[in-house]
């Protein structure tokens, strides 16, 4: 199947895309750095650059491609508010730009990107955006499966660049709300999985799917075990989320990106674990995969395995 990517450049993406190619499909990526997908994927794909923002940017590229569906995993942790990349521009209208474009140009199968704890009434902006995108995809009238990930694990997992490069330099980490707040992270590879197996199959159409892996973890406890495999020392100190809220407000204004955000504190109000919210299909990966996640533990060492070997060749 030909098949349109958004984000396949991101961490998430790489996966979606070497699965898409394992699966035999012809992939087309829209980005907005021509040169990071060539140094990426060389010619396994088609690389077109896209400015989401702008509707006739996706239709010239949408139209020349003229795929069969649409992959669409673009979204942000942090507001870089300098460039007027907020989270309503980029999880909401870039959305609603590409699928009412698709709509138009009678491309009518999708799948979606979106997170755990997106609902209606979600404090942080993130999900609220997320929620937003979802709707404008469900009332587009385009056959949709949407996939609400938890905390995904593999090398390229941000967290570990975050938690490496602070306590390399203090072994000491602050910890919102004692860091009692849970996960129940999933395999980057079991996502992608997700994300490939609901092209071919109609019986996810319509459908939310939370994806989570094998066990739920406190942030203190997921912080534990990865400084546990550095064999790392580290300091955990207990902040109320309040008053890292209000730094978060203060860091974000002087650091793109922030070590962390007033809006990260929000999404740590409710645990991050699947079967909560009952607007979605809980047990995603049983339900698409056929078969149970990658377990927590042999999902971590592969991932921080793979962090090690990044890190060590990029010095
Ligand atoms: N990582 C997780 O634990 C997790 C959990 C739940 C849900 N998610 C969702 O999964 C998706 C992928 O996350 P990720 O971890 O792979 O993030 P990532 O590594 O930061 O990748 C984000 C992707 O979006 C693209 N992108 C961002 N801003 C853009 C813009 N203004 N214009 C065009 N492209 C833009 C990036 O392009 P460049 O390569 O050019 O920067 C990249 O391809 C996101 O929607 C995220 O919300 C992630």
């Amino acid at each position: 199947m030909r098949v349109f990517v958004t984000g396949g450049t991101g961490f998430v993406g790489r996966y979606v895309v070497k699965e898409l190619i394992n699966e035999g499909h012809e992939v087309h990526l829209g980005v907005r750095n021509p040169r990071k997908a060539e140094s990426l994927f060389g010619g396994d794909v088609g690389t077109h650059e896209v400015n989401f923002l702008d509707r006739s940017s996706i239709e010239a590229v949408l139209s020349s491609v003229n795929p069969k569906a649409i992959i669409h995993l673009i979204g942000i942790l942090f507001e870089d508010r300098r460039r007027g990349l907020t989270f309503e521009k980029v999880h909401y209208l870039f959305s609603a730009n590409i699928y009412e474009t698709a709509r138009q140009l009678g491309i009518d199968r999708a799948v979606h990107m979106s997170a755990l704890g997106t609902h209606d009434s979600a404090p942080s902006r993130y999900h609220q955006t997320k929620r937003w995108a979802e709707k404008g995809l469900m009332e587009s009238g385009i056959r949709f499966t949407i996939f609400r990930p938890s905390l995904i694990l593999g090398p390229e997992q941000k967290l570990f660049f975050d938690m490496d490069s602070v306590t390399r330099v203090l072994p000491v980490v602050a910890l919102p709300g004692g860091g009692n707040y849970r996960f129940q992270p999933v395999d980057v590879r079991d996502v992608a999985g997700c994300f490939v197996r609901a092209l071919s199959e109609p019986e996810t159409e319509g459908k939310i799917y939370e994806l989570c892996g094998t066990k739920q973890v406190s942030f203190r406890e997921l912080l534990r075990d990865i400084f546990s495999f550095w064999n790392r020392r580290v300091l955990m100190i207990p902040l109320p989320k309040t008053l890292m809220y209000y730094m978060g407000k203060i860091v974000e204004r002087l650091i793109y990106p922030p070590p962390f955000s007033s809006d990260q504190m929000l999404m740590m109000w409710k645990d991050n674990v699947c079967g909560i919210l009952g607007d979605a299909e809980s047990q995603g990966v049983q339900k698409v995969l056929k078969r149970e996640p990658i377990p927590y533990e042999e999902s971590l060492r592969w991932a921080l395995e793979g962090y090690a070997e990044i890190t060590s060749s990029s010095g």
